[in-house]
């Protein structure tokens, strides 16, 4: 979708326009137009005229006027003139209305402006801190431009499919109490009632299961949400997501709910209507792409090497499991590259990475490696076989416990083979059967893996005090190209299985009931069975209009140390202001 399409959605003449900059070609010859905009560029024609490229948010056009006017770049003027053939020679086809241009020119200065700190042509290679902290000059871009529009067209999809799906949009507090989704969370203090604090929902999780208590049925909004974590590529401070909940509903009609939303969102933004999604289970994503958001567009899979060196005499390969990964034409990876991902692969928990170069030898297909000596004839034609390799692949392996083995082969596939996430083709999945638990606290106790209020698995429900971490969920994820876009599951309705999770969980009665006491209280009264979902509107626009970072698709970003540069935000407050809170500075200087 470019900004002329989203602009012929629906744009009307006002008393200061009758058309966008963009909008006009060689059909509107002989018409007299008004036009607004700024002023993009300025050339001089001759002693008494000068050529303006005026533009607005659907592009430029070139305007023909009175060379002794003071108009200089991002001056706002409103034009009104002559829509003209431009004479031969002088059309421009790189721009839609290079056939034309506005002559016998009025024009109005509607407010002069001084020389932006940044040239705004879009590929200009601009310092990121100069252009956040003059984002009001960088949001007129034509990137940024599009991309806040395909991002109103996604929530407009999003609404209408929620809408048609019978879900009815509420809006929850954002002064508001702790939640359960792990992260830290900001607080803000309160001047009526000193030494308490609101909190700002990490997501509206507990307001929605309220709201199925409540009677809503089906519930959805585009809520903002609060996370204070470390900001990266895929993270903000505050981020929106498409929430929803529904009761008497199973995970299969969660997955249609979405699915209608994101799709129609696809369509609405790429102009392809992607086909149904594909379900995984979380164990098959571990075991053969060594991911739970598994980027599908490489199709290289892990392979597994575990029953080949059970009894092998190569000591780096005696662990309970054994995998590999094949690099296909990689003949001209250099030693240093296999080092540096040695290194890599040790940082995030390997012993070592093995590689293996297939090389065409005397008695056919070979290998080259340091371990190529210690390997018996079969464990070498296994590994060129299983792995289905050619002269030039390489193959890298790890040897260790299952998760160890699959996770850091699964980011050396991501991290050697994955294009950009925001490159097509669209690749999404559904992954499910999460663990209820994943690792544990420093009290030994087990976390959850989504949060306190996800069903385990109907089938698991006897193993979770004997065996916790064999206890799978009702939980699921929905991923694209290698980036989870959202997370939901069936929630725990019954208070028994609710009791039973904290008690894994090492929350005791008491501290449920200081927590999550208003949730448990209400459950009391009769709470339907219902599951949800929430998925990142930031990460899916960021994906559709190929950013590579969702501060691209957010009007008003941090950055990644937590500052608005604009505004100066985070700030310090009046002396009074931090008295009025109830507060004491430990360092006011600071
Ligand atoms: P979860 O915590 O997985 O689930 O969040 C859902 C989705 O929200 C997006 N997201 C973020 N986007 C940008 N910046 C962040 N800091 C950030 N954190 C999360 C991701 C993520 O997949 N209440 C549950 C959902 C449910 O169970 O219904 C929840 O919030 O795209």
């Amino acid at each position: 979708m470019d900004s002329r399409e989203i602009a012929e959605s629906g744009t009307e003449s006002t008393s200061m326009r009758d058309v966008m900059c963009g909008e006009l070609s060689h059909t509107d010859i002989g018409r007299t137009v008004s036009v607004c905009g700024w002023v993009s560029r300025r050339r001089e024609h001759g002693e008494h005229l000068a050529f303006i490229d005026l533009r607005d948010y659907t592009g430029i056009v070139q305007c023909v006027v009175d060379g002794a006017q003071e108009l200089r770049s991002e001056f706002v003027i409103q034009v009104t003139g002559v829509v003209r053939a431009r004479p031969d020679g002088t059309m421009n086809d790189r721009i839609p209305t290079g056939e034309i241009e506005i002559g016998d020119c009025a024009v109005v200065v509607l407010a002069s402006a001084e020389p932006p700190p940044f040239g705004l042509e879009d590929r200009s290679d601009v310092d990121e801190q100069i252009r956040l902290r003059n984002r009001f000059i960088d949001l007129r871009r034509p990137r940024l431009q599009r991309n806040l529009r395909v991002r109103a067209a996604v929530n407009r999809a999003i609404r209408s499919a929620m809408d048609a799906q019978g879900f009815v949009e509420v809006e929850t507090p954002i002064l508001w109490a702790p939640t359960p989704e792990g992260a830290r969370e900001f607080a803000v203090p309160s001047r009526l009632h000193h030494g308490t604090f609101y909190v700002l929902p990490q997501s509206p999780q507990l307001a929605k299961q309220l709201l199925m208590v409540g009677g809503v049925d089906r519930y959805y909004q585009i809520a903002r949400c609060m996370r204070d974590e470390d900001l990266r590529a895929d993270r903000q401070f505050e981020f929106t997501q498409l929430d929803l909940e529904a009761s008497f509903v199973t995970q299969e009609d969660v997955f249609r709910f979405v699915s209608r939303a994101v799709l129609d969102a696809a369509e609405v933004a790429t102009g392809v209507r992607p086909d149904p999604i594909p379900t995984m289970t979380w164990f098959e994503a571990m075991d053969s792409y060594g991911s739970d958001k598994p980027d599908l567009r490489v199709e290289e899979k892990l392979v597994d090497f575990s029953d080949v060196f059970a009894n092998s005499e190569v000591r780096a390969f005696s662990a309970p499991v054994v995998k590999a990964l094949r690099l296909a034409s990689s003949a001209t990876t250099t030693r240093s590259q296999l080092d540096a991902w040695t290194e890599r692969a040790k940082e995030i928990g390997a012993q070592g990475l093995a590689w293996f170069r297939v090389v065409d030898g005397d008695a056919g297909l070979g290998l080259d490696s340091p371990l190529d000596r210690f390997l018996s004839a079969d464990e070498r034609s296994a590994l060129i076989q299983r792995t289905a390799s050619v002269e030039g692949d390489l193959i890298l392996c790890v040897a260790d416990e299952w998760r160890v083995a699959a996770e850091v082969l699964g980011s050396m596939r991501s991290m050697i083979l994955s294009a950009p996430v925001g490159e097509g083709p669209y690749q999404y999945v559904w992954i499910t059967e999460f663990p209820l638990f994943d690792g544990v606290d420093a009290d030994g106790n087990p976390q959850p893996a989504h949060h306190p209020f996800t069903m385990p698995h109907e089938d698991d429900i006897a193993l979770m005090q004997s065996d916790p971490a064999k206890v799978r969920s009702q939980s699921y994820d929905l991923v694209l190209n290698g980036w989870e876009l959202g997370s939901g599951s069936v929630r725990i309705h019954r208070r028994d299985i609710q009791s039973s999770v904290f008690r894994s969980l090492g929350i005791t009665d008491e501290e449920a009931e200081s927590r999550f006491g208003f949730l448990l209280n209400a459950f009391k009264y009769g709470a339907p069975p219902h599951a949800g979902f929430a998925f990142g509107i930031d990460r899916l626009v960021a994906i559709f209009v190929g950013e590579e970072n969702i501060r691209e698709v957010i009007a008003f970003p941090k950055t990644q140390s937590g500052s608005d540069l604009m505004t100066g935000a985070p700030s310090s407050l009046s002396a009074t202001a931090v008295r009025d809170l109830g507060l004491r500075l430990t360092n006011p200087e600071s």
